[in-house]
């Protein structure tokens, strides 16, 4: 485990390229996760089939996904990562491993009028009329979302013990 060792934590160390306020970031090597490649483009090309059947994108877009980057956050209590984009790639990802020991702080949040401890926001346009500009969700171990890389985003803290563990990859796009 790279929190086991120093030398190791530090060669993958990627907190300088984001912005999370967390514990930890590290960089997911492309050999990591190379195994696994036909199910993450299997996703993105299933993602480009639901934006065209909302008539979002034109039908029939066969795409080559590949990757820009990867990595891991670990997240503890209060930890929160900044309202921010992704650059240099189209589509970027989330996916949950491990969360905390929150299920009282969530219950109890949820009961509050702006419930959103630990979860994520999407955010996009202005406020308007008849229009939602913003989402939340609650992560669950095993989900994994897929968004637009410059759809703005933030992950609220909470303050459970135990660890929010996930990973994060940027994918591109090549027709
Ligand atoms: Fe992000």
């Amino acid at each position: 485990m790279v929190s086991d060792s120093p030398e190791l934590a530090a060669q993958l160390d990627w907190s300088g390229q984001l912005v999370g306020k967390v514990r930890q970031e590290f960089l997911l090597p492309q050999f990591f996760f190379n195994a696994h490649m036909p199910f993450f483009s299997d996703c993105v090309q299933q993602y480009l089939t639901g934006l065209a059947e909302h008539g979002s994108l034109r039908t029939g877009l066969e795409v080559k996904v590949g990757v820009r980057s990867a990595w891991v956050v670990r997240s503890f209590a209060n930890d929160f990562n900044p309202t921010h984009i992704h650059s240099g790639c189209q589509f970027s990802s989330v996916g949950y491993l491990k969360l905390p020991d929150w299920d009282d702080e969530l219950a109890e949040d949820a009961n509050d009028h702006h419930p959103c401890r630990g979860q994520i926001e999407f955010v996009t346009g202005h406020p308007q009329s008849f229009t939602r500009h913003q989402v939340r969700y609650t992560p669950r171990v095993g989900d994994f979302y897929i968004f637009p890389a410059h759809l703005l985003h933030t992950v609220y803290p909470f303050t459970s013990p135990g660890e929010r563990r996930s990973f994060s990859i940027n994918f591109t796009l090549e027709q």
